[in-house]
């Protein structure tokens, strides 16, 4: 099968304006919310890349009408007829857990596959089923699938996450939406991208308050309605990879269609690491001259440094000025990427969850292979100031999350292309 690769050639100014596109992690769970009320919901700012689809095709499979426009998805779920999600799709995206919650509240029962994913450590679902179980949810697992029913219906109860898990508060809240009576989730997650849900969910009808605080109260309602329009939130994940390019690259480099909010401690970590940045409304400009100084970093729930940042900045400080450690608390596994950018002359010795790094003056151009989605783009982005060429192959990673990465950067200056092998 012919392989798709990411040429970067090194040393490029990167300056000018790029738009990000929607957030990946709020469209998806958008979509899966629009089961939980038959008819046709509209959500806008939708990003063309393959998770989405993918998305499209978990509710297709399921009955639905999924049509896509420019930056827009139409989902009518009126005619969906089935629970049942197939190994074959919730494999290829761990986010497809998100229809749990939703078919629990509109069918009372769900039948769908334990998903695989990303390949960044063991990601469980104990707090998903253990939440769940407490608003009167039966689960069976067998053979690689979560039957889940109501014997006694959807009954609102107070639900305290272990840890503030994303995934685990969104399903909770499709849940609870639609159970008889009060929940509440207490430590429950802050992420912006919980914040668009609840909204997007208010917008159905629900009755939910305490977004973004650790206590998310929600009184229970008999029906939800579907939305006409909703516009989903910029990306910060894809805002704050190109901003560490526009410190790679020198800048000035604005980057619009962000809320800064949803990027304070980045912003703070880039500013430590010498970075000029001017914050708009809607848009964060960053110039940068001179050396990068290291600045030590550890991954948390919002508002903490976000983990899908995590190889991003990872990049800032292998040329950095000095020594730093980046601990990762959020997933074992996730610094695969450390070993490719050692390819490329990095100094970095993982350590448990601990990664050292001593600051390098120059990265140099060598093939090197995407081991995540995050990773992947952080590979490009060495690229974009080590000497000579790098070849980036398992662009698949890349094109999960980033749409027209390449096009982006390369209107921006880069000197970037795809090819095929
Ligand atoms: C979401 C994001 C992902 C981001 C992550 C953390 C989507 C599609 N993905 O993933 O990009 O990196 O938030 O910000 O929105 N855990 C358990 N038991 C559970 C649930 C989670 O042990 O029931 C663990 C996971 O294994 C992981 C950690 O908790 O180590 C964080 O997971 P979670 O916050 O749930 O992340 P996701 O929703 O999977």
């Amino acid at each position: 099968m012919p392989d798709e690769l990411i040429i970067v050639d090194g040393g490029k100014p990167i300056q000018g304006t790029v738009r990000v596109s929607g957030a990946k992690n709020s469209v998806l769970k958008l979509m899966a919310a629009t089961i939980m009320a038959p008819g046709k919901s509209t959500i806008t700012n939708v990003p063309i890349i393959s998770d989405v689809t993918l998305m499209g095709e978990v509710l297709t499979n399921l009955g639905a009408e999924v049509n896509f426009g420019d930056r827009l998805v139409t989902i009518d779920t009126s005619t969906i007829n089935s629970v049942h999600t197939p190994y074959e799709l919730v494999a290829r995206m761990r986010a497809s857990i998100a229809v749990l919650g939703p078919l629990i509240s509109r069918f009372g029962k769900a039948d769908v596959a334990m998903p695989g994913g990303c390949q960044i450590g063991s990601r469980k679902l104990d707090m998903h089923i253990s939440g769940l179980e407490a608003l009167g949810v039966h689960f069976e697992v067998e053979h690689g699938f979560i039957n889940a029913s109501i014997p006694h219906g959807l009954i609102g109860a107070p639900v305290t996450l272990q840890f503030p898990s994303v995934g685990a508060t969104e399903n909770l809240m499709m849940a609870a939406v639609c159970a008889q009576g009060y929940t509440t989730i207490e430590n429950a997650a802050r992420e912006p991208e919980i914040i668009d849900l609840g909204e997007f969910l208010i917008h159905m009808g629900a009755r939910i308050t305490g977004l973004g605080t650790p206590k998310i109260e929600i009184e229970g309602i008999n029906n939800m309605h579907p939305v006409a329009e909703f516009s989903a939130i910029g990306d910060r994940i894809e805002a704050g990879t190109f901003l560490v390019a526009g410190m790679l690259g020198g800048g000035p480099l604005t980057v619009s269609g962000i809320n800064p909010q949803h990027l304070e401690m980045a912003l703070s970590k880039l500013k430590k690491m010498g970075a000029d940045l001017v914050l708009q409304n809607d848009s964060i400009t960053i110039s940068h001259s001179g050396a990068i100084q290291p600045v030590d970093i550890q991954t948390l729930p919002f508002p903490g440094f976000p983990t899908d940042l995590q190889a991003q900045f990872m990049v800032l400080n292998a040329l950095a000025e000095g020594s730093s450690v980046i601990t990762e608390n959020l997933f074992e596994n996730r610094f695969v990427f450390a070993e490719e950018i050692r390819r490329m002359g990095a100094v970095i010795r993982v350590e448990g969850h601990q990664a050292l790094i001593s600051g390098v003056k120059r990265l140099s151009g060598a093939p090197v292979r995407s081991p995540d989605l995050r990773g992947g783009a952080a590979l490009v982005l060495a690229g974009l100031v080590a000497d000579g060429s790098t070849e980036v192959s398992g662009i698949e990673h890349i094109d999960r999350g980033y749409e027209d990465f390449v096009d982006k950067l390369s209107a921006v200056g880069a000197q970037i292309k795809r090819i095929i092998t």
